[in-house]
């Protein structure tokens, strides 16, 4: 319960940064959620912006909401993006995809003028990889996908690591993503050399993208049970 209040907290500080005409790239996760819900307020307040939703599950909310969409082809760049993490350290390195939203995640983030990250405080760490970090790998092939990334997790320090290929429901079924990909889980338990794991597993045949979300953040703001810390570099 804390934790959704804090998770509040951060997405409506992040609303400073909004401004009308704007183009506004929408996260996904629960952080998100509380994000394009207080965005839908505004915009029935008068705010005028259009939204690029960087999931399913996103697109539908900002509809039910009455946040406008626009389809990233039609646009050159986006002002901001608004998106949660799993975790993010002090050089604002971030996993994402916790949601398996990583791709478009990291599309929209890449696109924009300046990223925004919003979580509750405890997503904040020293060192990153406690959070198993997902691996976007096209179905063709997968295990033998699922094995490099495997190699390079051991070649960049991340000892005793693991993977495993994201599953759910009764009957264990993987979990497909908007994109059509399964999702690998990489146990790290922790990533010495961030900059080293993301491109070795950018290298990896099979590989569609990561959940290192390196250099692209530009704030983070931290939810707590009352009110938030912004952070910037
Ligand atoms: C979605 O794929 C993720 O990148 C989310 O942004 C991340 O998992 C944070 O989710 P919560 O806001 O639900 O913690």
């Amino acid at each position: 319960m804390s934790t959704d209040i804090a998770k509040f907290n951060a997405a409506q500080a992040a609303l400073a940064y909004i401004k009308d005409g704007m183009v506004v790239g929408l996260g996904t996760g629960s952080t998100s959620a509380y994000f394009v819900r207080l965005l839908g307020d505004k915009v029935r307040q008068g705010l005028r912006v259009k939204g690029v939703p960087t999931s399913e599950a996103t697109r539908n909310l900002a509809e039910q909401v009455g946040v406008p969409l626009i389809e990233i082809s039609q646009v050159s760049a986006i002002d901001v993006d608004v998106d949660g993490a799993d975790e993010v350290d002090p050089q604002f390195r971030l996993i994402k995809g916790g949601g398996g939203a990583l791709l478009r995640e990291k599309i929209v983030a890449a696109a924009s003028k300046q990223m925004v990250v919003i979580a509750d405080e405890g997503k904040w760490v020293e060192t990153l990889g406690a959070f198993p970090l997902p691996v976007e790998v096209t179905r063709f092939g997968f295990a033998l996908t699922s094995e490099r990334i495997h190699e390079a997790l051991a070649a960049t320090g991340c000892e005793g690591a693991e993977v495993s290929l994201r599953v759910a429901g009764k009957a264990n079924e993987p979990v497909i993503t908007d994109g059509g990909n399964y999702i690998i889980d990489a146990h790290a338990k922790r990533i010495p050399d961030a900059d080293a794991l993301g491109a070795a597993l950018k290298n990896i045949a099979g590989v569609v993208e990561h959940g290192l979300f390196l250099n692209l953040a530009h704030v983070v703001i931290l939810g707590k049970a009352k009110g938030a810390d912004v952070k910037t570099l």
